[in-house]
């Protein structure tokens, strides 16, 4: 099968475009369920989370609004530095609203807990988590996730909003990287 540049990079592939579009699927009908009379506002992480939040709001059948927040915590690495900054703040105010926090991915939790408390400071009815995957590292910080896609083993992985130094997020499904992509020996 021939693979395109971009394709040429991955490792191999952990989860499917299918896969995850079945697993959004089952999470929009929880969503819809928990949310059915509730005011819902859905606060996605930039930038890793742009996928989720398209692909998990198309799907469901509520009315809602979006808000976008950007935090950094890890530079262009791939460890947790536990330094949060926000580099772009919401333009709602929560106040009273129900919040769904929609994230990528959840590592060490370093990122979420601080963000979780973040919110929960401007008076919101609630917070909650959704995340698309999360890393075993994520169970030793105490953070409540409502919603999960997937368990995933502790790799560095890529696409469907993932990056590796900013590129491969358009990567339809979520991956591994070839070592030689982390300036190995090319
Ligand atoms: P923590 O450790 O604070 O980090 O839960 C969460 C954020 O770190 C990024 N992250 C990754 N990004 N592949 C990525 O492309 C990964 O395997 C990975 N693990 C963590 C991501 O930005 C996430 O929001
Ligand atoms: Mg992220």
């Amino acid at each position: 099968m021939a693979h395109s540049p971009l394709e040429n990079d991955i490792e191999h592939v952990l989860l499917t475009e299918e896969a995850l579009g079945q697993r959004l699927d089952e999470i929009a009908r929880q969503i819809e369920t928990d949310y059915a009379d509730k005011d819902l506002l859905i606060v996605g992480v930039l930038k890793g989370a742009l996928m989720v939040v398209a692909d998990l709001s198309r799907r469901l059948a509520i009315p809602l609004t979006m808000d976008w927040m950007a935090v950094s915590s890890y530079g262009s690495g791939t460890k947790s530095s536990g330094v949060v900054r926000i580099l772009k703040d919401l333009d709602a105010d929560l106040l009273d609203r129900h919040v769904l926090v929609v994230e990528d991915i959840i590592d060490s939790g370093l990122t979420l807990s601080w963000l979780v408390a973040n919110l929960r400071s401007r008076g919101p009815a609630s917070v909650e988590i959704a995340t698309m995957l999360r890393k075993p590292d994520a169970a030793k910080v105490d953070v409540d996730v409502r919603y999960v896609g997937f368990d995933i083993p502790n790799e560095f992985v890529v696409g469907y909003g993932l990056d590796y130094d900013e590129r491969y997020r358009n990567l339809p499904y979520v991956g591994t990287l070839k070592p030689s992509v982390y300036g190995g020996d090319q």
